[in-house]
C-alpha cells in the first residue's frame, strides 16, 4: 500500500511537518471529543490511519488504556514509532483500514482523524471500525473537512476554486467527505451524532503562521493547476497583503461523527 494522500517520497518530510502542524492547530477541537466519548476510562483504543502518530500521542495522553495505531504506510509507522517511543501505552503496526487486523468487538473506542477523506473506500473503513468496536463502544471520526463549505474573502476567482476542492481531488482525496459522515456512520449500523468541530474563526495572524508553514504545499498545488510563477507571485502578494492588513477571512467546516455500536 502507498501513502494516501499520494505523496512522493521527496515531499514526505514536508508532509510530516504539515501533519504535526495540523495536529497542533486542531487539538482544541479534538480533545473535547475524546473526553466526550470516554477515552479516559477506555481500556482498549484503536486509532485507524494514525499516520505520523501526532494525533495518537494526544489520545495516549488522555488515557491509561492501551492505544493501538495502524496505518497502511510503513514509512508513516516508522515515523510514528520514533515520535511515540517513550509511550508505554502505545503500540503501532502496519495495517489496512479497509481490512482491520483485529477480531470483532475488540476495542472500547475506535478513532480516526483526517483519514476518511483520503481512504479509497471510506464506507469499508467505517464498517471495519464498527466491526472491531465492542457493543456499546464508540466510533469517532474526529475531523473530516468539507471544502464545499469553504469561505475565503477577499475573493480570488482563479485560485479560490483550487483550494476549495480541486487540489484535494487531484491528490486522490474527497473534498466533500464532511457531508457524507452521517451516511457512512448510519450505513455502518452506528447510532450517530454529527457535529462541527471548528466553530472558531482563526485570526489573520494564525492564518499567516499556517500559510508560512504550509507554503510549499500551496505553491505546488497552484503550479500543478497550471499557474505560472508570475501568477503564483501575484496571488501570494495579495494573499499576504490582506492578512497583513488584518482583513482576510478563511473558514471551512470540519465535521465530526460519533457512533455508538448497538448492544447485541
Ligand atoms: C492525512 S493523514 C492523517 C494522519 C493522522 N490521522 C493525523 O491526523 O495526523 C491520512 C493517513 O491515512 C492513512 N491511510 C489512508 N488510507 C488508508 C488505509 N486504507 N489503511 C490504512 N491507512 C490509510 C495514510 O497512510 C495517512 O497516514
Amino acid at each position: 500500500m502507498t501513502i494516501n494522500p499520494k505523496i512522493p517520497l521527496s515531499q514526505f518530510n514536508d508532509f510530516i511537518k504539515k501533519l504535526e502542524l495540523q495536529a497542533l492547530e486542531t487539538a482544541e477541537e479534538r480533545m473535547p471529543l475524546y473526553l466526550k466519548i470516554g477515552i479516559k476510562d477506555a481500556r482498549k483504543i484503536l486509532d485507524v490511519g494514525c499516520g505520523s502518530g501526532m494525533v495518537t500521542r494526544d489520545i495516549a495522553h488522555l488515557t491509561k488504556g492501551k492505544v493501538i495505531g495502524i496505518d497502511g504506510s510503513k514509512e508513516m509507522i516508522n515515523v510514528a514509532n520514533k515520535i511515540l517511543k517513550n509511550y508505554k501505552n502505545v503500540e503501532l503496526k502496519v495495517g489496512n483500514a479497509e481490512d482491520v487486523p483485529f477480531d470483532d468487538n475488540f476495542f472500547d473506542i475506535v478513532t480516526c482523524n483526517l483519514v476518511l477523506m483520503w481512504a479509497e473506500k471510506p464506507q469499508k473503513v467505517v464498517n471495519e471500525m464498527a466491526r472491531v468496536c465492542k457493543p456499546g463502544g464508540k466510533v469517532l471520526a474526529s475531523l473530516e473537512p468539507d471544502y464545499g463549505g469553504k469561505l475565503h474573502y477577499p475573493e480570488d476567482q482563479k485560485v479560490d476554486p483550487i483550494f476549495a476542492g480541486k487540489a484535494i481531488k487531484k491528490r486522490g482525496g474527497d473534498p466533500h467527505i464532511g457531508r457524507k459522515l452521517r451516511l457512512l456512520f448510519v450505513r455502518a449500523g452506528l447510532k450517530t451524532v454529527v457535529g462541527i468541530g471548528n466553530n472558531r474563526i482563526w485570526s489573520c495572524e494564525e492564518d499567516k503562521a499556517y500559510y508560512h508553514h504550509a507554503r510549499d504545499f500551496y505553491v505546488k498545488a497552484l503550479k500543478d493547476e497550471g499557474l505560472s510563477q508570475k501568477e503564483v507571485d501575484r496571488w501570494e502578494y495579495e494573499y499576504l497583503r490582506s492578512l497583513d492588513e488584518g482583513v482576510q477571512l478563511n473558514f471551512f467546516p470540519q465535521f465530526y461523527a460519533i457512533g455508538t455500536k448497538p448492544e447485541a
